[in-house]
C-alpha cells in the first residue's frame, strides 16, 4: 500500500510508482485475454449445482487506479437459479454494477480487472468459467447467452442511428447468418411489438430522441431480448421512469422472462421493486454479499443490522413517521478496507465478537445466509457454513 501524506494525496513520484505497478499488473490480465484459439478445457468447469443459471464463487473484481486499488467486488458468492429472479440490493457504490459487469466482461480494462474467484455460467450441456474466457469465445456468449439492460437507455441508445437500424445489427451479429434484409427487419418489428410498442413500424424510422424515456427503455428491453439469453442482467432498469412507466417496464420483464425462461439478476435500490420482482435477494455492502436468502426471509426476519437499517428506512404505506430512518455514518473507503466488519463503525447492535476479524457467513435456514457475529452463538462450531 502506497504511503501516503498527511492530507491523503499522493506525491507526484508516489503515483508514477503506484501506475508503473498497475501497468504491470494489467498488462498480464490482458495478454492473458487477448489470446487466440484458447482450448476450450482452459474455460470449462461444473456447475456446483445444474439448477442454478449462474453461480458467482467468491468474486473478486479490483480496479488498479492511481491512487491504488479499489476492490470494488471482494469475495462474492451468490447463485441465480434457473428460471428465477435475484433482486441485487445496496448502497450506492457498493459493487452491484461491477459484479455484473464482471459477468459480461465489461469492465472498464485495463484497470479493471477480476483477480480471484469463478463465475459459471450454465450452457445446458456444459459450464463455462466466464472470467477465464478470452475475449474471442466472450464474445459469442455475450447477448446470445447473458444480456444486460442499463440503467439510462438514452446512453445505451446511439442517437445517430434510427432505431431499426439499432435492433437489426444486434439481431444481424448474433443471428444474422443466412437471413435477408427483410427477414431482419420482420424480426425487429415483431420485438418492439412484443415489448409493447404500438406505432412499431413507425419507431422503426426514428431516432432515439424522438421517442420518450419509456419507450426507449422499451427499445432497449427489446435489444437485450433479440437473441433469447438464458440471462438477463437488468441494472436498475426503471431508475430513469416516472411511476407509471415504471410499472409498466416490470409487468413487461416479468411476463417476457417467463415467455423465454430465462433468469433475472435484477439490481435496484428499490426495495418495493424488489419485493415485487424478485424470488431470492441479495444485499451487498461494501464490495461483499452481507445477506442472502429468499424474498420473504430477506422482508419478513432480516439479519444483518444493514438489512434491518434498509428496511426501517423505506416508507410503510399506512404507518405514520416524523421521519424516516436513514442508516448513519458512511461506508468505509474502498482503497482501504478495515479489517473488521465493514459495517461495524455504522452498526448500532454491535457485540462483543465484533472487534475480530471480518465475520464469515452463517447459516439461519437452507436459504437464508448472513455475515454478522450476533448470529455466532446459531453457527455450528467450524467456520465457514
Ligand atoms: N472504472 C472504475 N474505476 C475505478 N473505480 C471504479 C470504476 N467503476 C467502479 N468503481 C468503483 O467500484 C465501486 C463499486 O461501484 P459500482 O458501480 O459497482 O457501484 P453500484 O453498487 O452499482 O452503485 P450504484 O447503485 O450507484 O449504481 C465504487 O467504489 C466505484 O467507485
Ligand atoms: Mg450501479
Amino acid at each position: 500500500m502506497a504511503k501516503k501524506k498527511a492530507e491523503g494525496y499522493l506525491s507526484g513520484r508516489e503515483a508514477r510508482r503506484i501506475a508503473k505497478e498497475n501497468r504491470r499488473i494489467t498488462n498480464a490480465f490482458e495478454k492473458q485475454r487477448k489470446r487466440k484459439n484458447v482450448p476450450e478445457s482452459e474455460y470449462l468447469t461444473q456447475m456446483a449445482d445444474p439448477n442454478n443459471a449462474v453461480e458467482f464463487d467468491n468474486l473478486h473484481t479490483y480496479f488498479y487506479t492511481d491512487a491504488g486499488v479499489v476492490k470494488s467486488v471482494d469475495g462474492v458468492s451468490f447463485e441465480v437459479p434457473i428460471g428465477k429472479t435475484v433482486g441485487v440490493v445496496g448502497e450506492s457504490g457498493c459493487g452491484k454494477s461491477v459484479t455484473s459487469l464482471s459477468l459480461m466482461q465489461l469492465l472498464q480494462r485495463p484497470q479493471g480487472q477480476v483477480v480471484e474467484g469463478e463465475i459459471r455460467l450454465n450452457m445446458g450441456d456444459k459450464a463455462y468459467d466466464v472470467t477465464k474466457m478470452p475475449n474471442e469465445q466472450m464474445q459469442k456468449i455475450r447477448g446470445n447467452y447473458v444480456s444486460m439492460i442499463f440503467q439510462e437507455p438514452m446512453t445505451s441508445l446511439n442517437p445517430v442511428f434510427r432505431i431499426g437500424e439499432q435492433v437489426d445489427e444486434v439481431i444481424a451479429l448474433h443471428h444474422g447468418e443466412g437471413k435477408t434484409k427483410e427477414d431482419i427487419k420482420a424480426r425487429t418489428i415483431q420485438l418492439l411489438e412484443m415489448v409493447g410498442i404500438a406505432n412499431s413500424q413507425g419507431v422503426y424510422q426514428m431516432y432515439p430522441h424522438e421517442l420518450s424515456g419509456g419507450m426507449r427503455q422499451r427499445v432497449c428491453i427489446a435489444m437485450a431480448l433479440a437473441c433469447s439469453p438464458k440471462v438477463i442482467i437488468a441494472d436498475e432498469p426503471t431508475t430513469a421512469l416516472d411511476v407509471t412507466i415504471q410499472a409498466q417496464v416490470l409487468d413487461l420483464l416479468r411476463n417476457l422472462k417467463d415467455k423465454i425462461n430465462s433468469s433475472i439478476m435484477f439490481i435496484t435500490h428499490d426495495l418495493g421493486v424488489i419485493a415485487e420482482m424478485a424470488d431470492y435477494v441479495v444485499v451487498m455492502y461494501a464490495g461483499r454479499v452481507v445477506e442472502k436468502g429468499t424474498v420473504h426471509e430477506i422482508f419478513s426476519n432480516p439479519a444483518h443490522p444493514y438489512t434491518i437499517g434498509l428496511m426501517a428506512s423505506k416508507p410503510v404505506v399506512g404507518k405514520q413517521v416524523d421521519k424516516l430512518y436513514s442508516i448513519p455514518g458512511k461506508v468505509p473507503n474502498p482503497i482501504d478496507m478495515p479489517n473488521y466488519c465493514y459495517f461495524k463503525d455504522r452498526c448500532e447492535m454491535c457485540v462483543e465478537g465484533c472487534n475480530g476479524e471480518y465475520p464469515c457467513q452463517v447459516q439461519l435456514s437452507p436459504t437464508h445466509f448472513v455475515s454478522c457475529y450476533r448470529y455466532y452463538d446459531k453457527k455450528n462450531q467450524g467456520g465457514e457454513v
